[in-house]
């Protein structure tokens, strides 16, 4: 069964490269994001894990702790990260990654992709990105087929926008970037917004005259 929003994360021990984790503990009180692989020695994966590692100060910024999962066991993940940290110059990575041999954690999230198949005709796993809130709640999730590299620059943006959400109850529009303007929530009225924003809101006049596109500026940057 696929994880859906609001779902709590599923608890599970397995090994990594960091010896054992126990994920609930793993990421208790924190953001996490956890990504898999479909194999160790694949050329996208190795790009993607090298990017991570590039962008892990980024992470801890946020206060997000990182995890990814290869369907391989520690000791191939172990040789597998001296090609990465090679073909990505700069790049550490000294985030845990987890092994899935059997698929067993893959087939749990629900992140097979039918359309890639192994030599034994089972299904890869899948490119799935899941965030979670530090409530342990699915805040995001994004499903990319096994061939197609995600963008790390975009799991980035969205979790600026989640933790903005969270913090300060506005949302982000179209192609939102740090700095831009944001939106007041559609639950919170304009009294509600007046005292929650001192920076003050503009409201957006449309055809319609209905008042719900609120522009404020963005609420943590002066
Ligand atoms: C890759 O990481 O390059 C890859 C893995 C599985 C299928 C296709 C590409």
């Amino acid at each position: 069964m696929a994880l859906k929003l609001g779902d709590a994360a599923p608890s599970f021990v397995a090994d990594s490269t960091h010896g054992k984790i126990d994920f609930h503990q793993y990421i208790t009180g924190s953001w996490a994001i956890l990504f898999s692989h479909p194999n160790d020695f694949t050329p996208v994966c190795t790009t993607e894990l090298g990017a991570v590692g590039k962008f892990l100060p980024e992470f801890e910024k946020r206060g997000v702790k990182v995890i990814a999962l290869s369907c391989n066991d520690v000791e191939s993940h172990k040789g597998w990260i001296a090609d990465i940290e090679s073909f990505t110059p700069g790049a550490k990575v000294s985030y845990p990654i987890l092994a899935d041999p059997t698929r067993e954690l893959a087939v749990k999230f629900g992140m097979l992709d039918p359309d890639e198949i192994d030599a034994k005709g089972i299904p890869l796993t899948a490119r799935a990105v899941y965030v979670f809130g530090p409530d342990k709640k699915l805040k995001l999730s994004i499903l990319y087929p096994a061939t197609t590299g995600r963008n790390f620059n975009e799991v980035l943006r969205v979790i600026d926008s989640l933790q903005l959400t969270a913090n300060y109850s506005v949302a982000t529009p179209v192609n939102w970037n740090q700095g831009d303007k944001c939106m007041v929530v559609p639950s919170l009225s304009n009294d509600a917004a007046t005292a929650k924003f001192p920076k003050g809101f503009e409201t957006v006049e449309v055809p319609s005259g209905k008042s719900y596109i609120r522009l404020t500026p963005q609420p943590n940057v002066d």
